[in-house]
């Protein structure tokens, strides 16, 4: 039996990177999916899950408080009750700040902090009507450990943190669990984009500069999710794990 052998579970910005992965894993550990992304034609990225019965995709900007309603609706009426949530989608500036614009501040803001807690809202009553569940929260090594660039991402993923720690406490007495992870120099399809045309030689140099010599694979953060949305996880609230081979203390 699989450690989430029939949980259902909502993954946010799960057609790519570290989302899908966890979507995967999750699924093969007997989960019951709904995997959002933000276009129709994104479902195509994760077609074998599809075809699997074991998901189902929904289109959804997490930005939008008014879209989560069909991601939640969708959970419910196909699956009974909701879990698990993974809050992965997110997106990343880094710009310094006399280049930054006060739009890409609210950007960074809207998708890092404001779609955390729009996802929060809407499956809290669910999860306390199921008697309980987890939440994790997709942070960043960066706003742990400052590395002097992201000016707006890096906040809104620290904000995000304090969101966390406070639905953590929150949700304790109806049995609700909110873990964050903080994942460091992870190879997701966003990374391999912003590598151009030498992906492999990027990677490479990339993980020079982490203690365990290389950068992280999406598969290597679903397994931390997976556990946290286990009940093998049952003790483990408001945590903040680094996945990020060592670098949290280099
Ligand atoms: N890859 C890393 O090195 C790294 C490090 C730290 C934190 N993270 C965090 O992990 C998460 C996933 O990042 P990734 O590297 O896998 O990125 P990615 O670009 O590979 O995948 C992100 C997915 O989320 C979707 N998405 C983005 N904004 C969305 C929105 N508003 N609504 C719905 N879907 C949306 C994208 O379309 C994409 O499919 C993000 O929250 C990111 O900040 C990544």
């Amino acid at each position: 039996m699989g450690l989430l052998e029939g949980k259902s579970v909502i993954v946010t910005g799960g057609t790519a990177g570290i989302g899908r992965a966890c979507a995967i894993a999750m699924a093969r550990e007997g989960a019951k999916l709904v995997v959002t992304g933000r276009s129709a034609d994104r479902a195509e990225k994760i077609k074998p899950l599809l075809e699997s019965g074991q998901a189902v995709y929904v289109q959804q900007d997490t930005t939008r408080e008014d879209e989560w309603a069909k991601v939640v609706d969708t959970a419910v009426k196909r699956h009974g009750r909701i879990d698990v949530l993974v809050n992965n989608a997110g997106a990343i500036a880094i710009k310094p700040l006399d280049k930054i614009t006060p739009e890409d501040f609210t950007r960074m803001l809207d998708a890092n902090l404001h779609s955390v807690f729009c996802g929060m809202k809407a499956v809290w009553p669910h999860l306390v009507k199921a008697g309980g569940g987890a939440i994790i929260n997709n942070s960043a090594l960066m706003a742990e450990r400052t590395l002097g660039i992201g000016m707006a991402y890096a906040p809104a993923k620290a904000a995000q943190q304090g969101l966390s720690r406070t639905a953590a406490i929150e949700g304790a007495p109806a049995g609700i669990r909110v873990n964050t992870i903080l994942p460091g120099l992870i190879w997701s399809d966003g990374w391999i984009r912003m590598a151009g045309d030498k992906p492999e030689e990027t990677k490479t140099n990339l993980g020079k500069s982490i203690p365990l010599g290389r950068v992280g694979e999406p598969a290597e953060v679903a397994e931390v999710v997976v556990f946290l949305a286990s009940d093998e996880a049952k003790f483990i609230t408001g945590t903040e794990i680094p996945i990020d081979g060592g670098k949290v203390l280099a």
